[in-house]
């Protein structure tokens, strides 16, 4: 194939970009708050060459890191490439080797033997190190101050498992990184990796338990005590991936589970909950501790949110009918059985954010995107398909909710948030948005929105004078954090 496929996953917001970039001095209206002096990293799939099959998806594009560097009231916009090994074999080859999504029995026969990771689902900043993650393989570490590819990062050698998720959790006290590995043991594989990486980056635990069957592992939560696994049953098949189809298939009829352990404690240790058959969550907005009780809030739905998930499980249901929404779920460490209470926090979204120093704590308040019941449909972009057009700002001890909509013919990406040197302000939240065109175009703007005060919409809007494609997930780091990079 020569020509990108005219799906929606190569097309109006998704149309591949494929151009590296550096623009100094980006034009500001609206004022810069003091505080927002640091880099704010994303993470967007663009695919380098037009795929091997024309059913191709949006995660399959090569990972670009991009940084908005915010210096003495400037900030600079750069975007580069990912050097993984599929970068590099494909640049060489100038064309696609890899094949389907997590399919290596698609691949040509030149890539055999080579990294399939792309590394384009979430920048993650630890210890001095920026690394670009993707769940299906190892990170790679980059260098934040010239974004080139320093190569692929285990541990000098120590991390035995063959995966890395892209949604680690950095205790904000202990600056311990909690993280793990699905398909720990390779394709389809039922062993998980629990790991954590201590304040000075190294991995000072990996320890392995398998899973009920082998899911897509999209997130995990911790607490101050414990860690919680939620297991759902978007499944992989080994029969099916060699017969050249998809990896995932949702199963509309299967158990979830949730495995909660001790944070420094033993897998051994671990303690399976049963929840709802058929639900689905990729982003867990936080998990907290009260006594016996172990609270997770998760962006839930009642099925998979991918369409062509949802297909190869045979399931049919348009976008707009599946049901969903913030939903806490309480675990009591106490009491026997496999049970626990489900109660609903707020409406259907994605994407949440947190400031960090709640992470697994008792929090005030937190962010997610969802879809903005005053406009009209959203438009059509962004990993699943269907961008989202509002910020939601939530206090979930109270249900109080506000909202910073967007009109129809716009699109809001995952915002970082920068914490405010006042204790009484909450900081601020950087967003980009998108707003339509043309059939195949659109411009885009960094927003600085207050973080309390969302429906007052941006303090600041930043121009930017190049086509973006949609970002997955994206890191705000601090400029005194980047001062002390190990690079
Ligand atoms: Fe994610």
């Amino acid at each position: 194939m020569n020509a990108f496929p005219r799906t929606v996953h190569f097309t109006g917001l998704n149309a591949p970009v494929r151009a590296e970039a550096s623009v100094r001095d980006l034009l500001v209206e609206g004022a810069i708050p003091p505080e927002v002096e640091g880099a704010f990293f994303r993470a967007v799939p663009d695919p380098a060459h037009p795929p091997m099959f024309e059913d191709d998806i949006a995660l399959s594009g090569d990972g670009m890191v991009s940084r908005f560097l915010f210096r003495d009231g400037h900030v600079d916009f750069d975007i580069r490439y990912v050097r993984t090994a599929r970068y590099e074999a494909e640049r060489k080859a100038r064309r696609a080797l890899f094949g389907r999504y997590r399919n290596p029995y698609t691949d040509d026969p030149a890539a055999a033997g080579i990294d399939r990771t792309v590394a384009n689902t979430t920048p993650v900043w630890h210890a001095g190190r920026l690394f670009m993650t993707k769940e299906d393989g190892h990170a790679y570490e980059i260098d934040p101050h010239t974004l080139e590819t320093m190569g692929s990062w285990d541990y000098g050698g120590k991390l035995r498992s063959q995966t890395m998720t892209a949604h680690p959790r950095i205790d904000p006290e202990t600056g311990e990184m909690f993280f793990f590995g699905y398909e720990a043991g390779g394709l389809c594989s039922t062993a998980i990796a629990y790991c954590i990486a201590d304040a000075e980056g190294r991995l000072v635990s990996e320890q392995w338990f398998d899973a009920p069957y082998c899911a897509s592992v999209h997130d995990f939560a911790i607490t101050r005590r414990f860690a919680i696994f939620p297991i759902f049953p978007t499944t992989a098949d080994l029969a099916r991936i060699k017969a050249g189809g998809p990896h995932w298939a949702h199963e509309q009829n299967r158990d979830s589970f949730v495995g909660i352990v001790p944070r420094a404690g033993k897998v051994e240790e671990m303690r399976w909950f049963k929840g709802p058959p058929g639900v689905s969550a990729y982003h867990f907005v936080n998990a907290h501790d009260d006594g016996d009780l172990v609270h997770l809030d998760i962006c839930l739905s009642d099925t998979n949110a991918f369409p062509f998930i949802r297909e190869a499980g045979g399931i049919h249901r348009p976008q707009w009918e599946i049901g969903g929404g913030l939903i806490r779920w309480t675990f009591d460490m106490a009491k026997p059985g496999d049970g626990f209470e489900q109660r609903p926090l707020g409406p259907p979204g994605d994407l949440p954010r947190l400031r960090d120093a709640d992470q697994g704590r008792p929090y005030r308040a937190a962010w997610y995107l969802s879809v903005n019941p005053q406009g009209g449909p959203p438009l059509a972009g962004g990993p699943v398909g269907t961008a989202f057009n509002a910020l939601l700002r939530i206090e979930p001890g109270n249900g109080r909710l506000e909202m910073m909509g967007l009109d129809p013919d716009m699109a809001i990406n995952e915002p970082a948030h920068i914490p405010a040197r006042d204790p009484q302000s909450e900081g601020w939240l950087l967003t980009v948005v998108d707003k339509k065109t043309g059939e195949s175009t659109h411009t885009s703007e960094l927003w600085i929105v207050d973080a309390g005060a969302v429906a007052k919409g941006p303090v600041a809007r930043i121009e930017v004078p190049v086509q973006l494609r949609p970002q997955v997930h994206g890191a705000w780091v601090p400029a005194a954090e980047l001062a002390k990079s190990r690079r």
